[in-house]
């Protein structure tokens, strides 16, 4: 959350800037700003997106090749004009933004005032320019040094970057638990929280770790602890072009994600779904074999739709591999002293990999001794790194902040995991080639699903003024149940919920009028018919039924009991979750899109949530 950007160079660093905080924009959205340095700091924010700011701004830019700008999500003190970063000294010499919380804020802030800062807005990150600024004074140092000094007394979490007057060919980051990455080219340095503000310019990037700071040159970069090692820092090629971080002629991001679905699959499943030779290859697990073979329980941590997906994996896992498999939300597991032993194993699973509650799952379980794998779509992410091994998911950038493509790929890797360690556990070698012919038929099946667009759209319009939602499903379609639940709060603020569908008459049935739409995962598994007893419930209180089911010859039951049936095409129960979560992505969408909601950037929220 909060997105932070840097230039030095020669370019006119508020273009530089703006651009990547418009990229950076799904991580927060509440003000922007940028500071630009030519002989003095212009210092120039506002409330709202980007856009605004960029209106502003218009004819009246500040000139200058080195900057850093940013986009809030709001964490101390509500949105506005004042709490927006960057944040100045006193005498206006230098300017802060900053991506993360400082805990002690409180005890800095009162020791502060008492010297005679006084605090303009009543953000965390304020405290910690007034306190450089004491350090620089009281103790005549240089601004890179007072950084330094600051950064080793405050608490929290933090990615920073810092210019000031004093040089006009300086510029300063600094992270802990907020990420940062540093693009290096020919006479210039970005900088920015993730990938998408740099690939424009150039590749080769520098990925900062906790508790590492970098000043910036023209035509240098240093790296070093906040303790003042210097560091040799490796340069790495981003993988990720252009093309897929932008809209590519789609309405929204999200829309885009979703249809890039059967890509992303097929993409995640190259190299490793070999039906030839009947094996599922992950190479970054060869090394790890022997652990997962001896593995007892394996432990799922994550957080939100991820969440959902370790809720498919639990089901997947303990299905075709018979080991137990137990899901927490990564929130919860770290705070609940988790009793990890000896043969368990933890996977985390995150699109971004910065997600500071599931980052803190992976160092919990580490610190026990416990091997922790991961699973993330970001290439080189924090929790890509810290992680003793995993599978990228490769379904190339989510931008849009309701997950969608992420969820799928998951989803998809989750079952390789679950087909690799059946097969090292003696599943018969000929079902697993079967299994994983009909795995590669997914892309084309999704592509089916997809061509359901129009229809989807039409019943959206139907449902629009709804103000409640219920998901039903069973088995492997209860997760779906709740990440539908959870598209549609996400993108269009209706209520909604996830529920087992045979919980149903243990309290949601209460809620069912014929206002009440309810949404049914009705798949032609063993719980097929149970599942058409709830909706005979549900229609017998004139709930209205949209049924999401197979395309195969039923009793006609369906078309009977609900308002809509959605028929998406049969494949095996344990495929199915990645196929029949699409008409509810799609479903959310277009409801989202009546009501006249942001999809991209829904209020609230935030796409990489790096505060706890
Ligand atoms: C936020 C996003 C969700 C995402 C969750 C976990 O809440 O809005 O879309 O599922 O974080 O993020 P991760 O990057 O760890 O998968």
């Amino acid at each position: 959350m909060c997105g932070i950007v840097g230039y030095i160079g020669h370019r006119p660093a508020v273009d530089v800037l703006l651009k990547g905080l418009q990229r950076l924009e799904y991580r927060g959205y509440d003000s922007a700003g940028v500071a630009v340095l030519n002989g003095s700091l212009s210092v120039r924010k506002k409330k709202g997106k980007v856009a605004d700011l960029s209106a502003s701004l218009a004819g009246s830019a500040p000139a200058g090749t080195l900057g850093i700008g940013h986009t809030r999500w709001a964490t101390h003190g509500f949105p506005s004009d004042v709490n927006a970063h960057p944040h100045t000294s006193a005498d206006g010499s230098f300017a802060l933004v900053h991506n993360g919380i400082i805990e002690n804020y409180a005890a800095l802030r009162e020791r502060l005032q008492r010297k005679g800062f006084v605090f303009a807005s009543q953000t965390d990150t304020e405290v910690l320019v007034h306190l450089v600024d004491d350090i620089r004074r009281s103790e005549g140092l240089a601004l890179d040094e007072a950084v330094r000094q600051a950064l080793s007394r405050v608490v929290g979490t933090y990615g920073i970057a810092v210019v000031s007057e004093e040089d006009p060919d300086l510029l300063i980051a600094a992270r802990n638990g907020s990420p940062l990455i540093v693009g290096v080219a020919d006479g210039e340095h970005f900088l920015a929280s993730d990938a998408a503000p740099l690939i424009e310019y150039t590749r080769q990037v520098v990925y900062l770790n906790d508790g590492e700071m970098a000043v910036l040159r023209r035509h240098s970069l240093e790296v070093r602890t906040i303790q003042n090692v210097v560091l040799t820092k490796t340069v790495h090629e981003l993988e990720w072009d252009l093309e897929q971080i932008e809209k590519g002629g789609f309405e929204h991001f999200m829309l885009k994600e979703i249809f890039e679905q059967p890509d992303a699959i097929e993409n995640c499943m190259r190299g490793r779904v070999l039906p030839e030779e009947g094996r599922i290859k992950l190479g970054g697990l060869e090394d790890h074999h022997a652990t997962l073979d001896a593995a007892r329980r394996i432990v799922i941590c994550a957080c939100g739709t991820s969440w959902h997906a370790g809720l498919v994996g639990e089901y997947l896992i303990e299905h075709l591999a018979r080991i137990p498999v137990e899901v927490e939300y990564a929130s919860e597991f770290r705070y609940r002293e988790p009793v990890l032993q000896e043969g368990d194993v933890v996977f985390v699973i995150s699109q971004s990999g910065e997600t500071a509650d599931t980052l803190a799952a992976v160092r919990e379980a580490k610190s026990r001794g416990i091997p922790v794998f991961g699973i993330v779509n970001t290439v080189g992410s924090t929790i890509a790194r810290e992680t003793d091994a995993g599978v990228y998911l490769h379904a190339g950038p989510e931008i849009g902040v309701a997950s969608t493509k992420a969820f799928t790929a998951q989803v998809t890797v989750l079952t390789m995991v679950a087909l690799l360690l059946a097969e090292r556990r003696g599943l018969d070698p000929e079902r697993i080639r079967t299994y994983l012919r009909e795995m590669a038929e997914l892309p084309d099946k999704i592509r089916q699903v997809l061509s359901q667009n129009e229809r989807l759209a039409t019943i959206a319009r139907v449902y629009r003024y709804a103000h409640n939602f219920l998901y039903l499903g069973r088995g492997y379609q209860f997760p779906v149940a709740l990440e539908g639940a959870l598209k549609l709060k996400e993108i269009s603020y209706i209520h909604a919920e996830g529920y087992p569908a045979a919980e149903m008459k243990h309290g949601p049935i209460a809620l069912i009028d014929r206002f009440m739409p309810v949404v049914f995962l009705a798949m032609h598994d063993a719980t097929y018919d149970k599942v058409v007893s709830n909706i005979e419930e549900v229609a017998a209180r004139e709930g209205c039924v949209i049924a999401v089911t197979e395309d195969v010859d039923g009793t006609g039951a369906l078309d009977r009991l609900c308002e809509h049936v959605i028929r998406i095409p049969r494949v095996r129960d344990f495929l199915s979750p990645i196929l029949s979560v699409v008409p509810l992505q799609l479903l959310s969408y277009h409801v989202a899109v009546l009501r006249g909601c942001n999809v991209d950037q829904p209020r609230n929220l935030a796409k990489s949530v790096t505060v706890e």
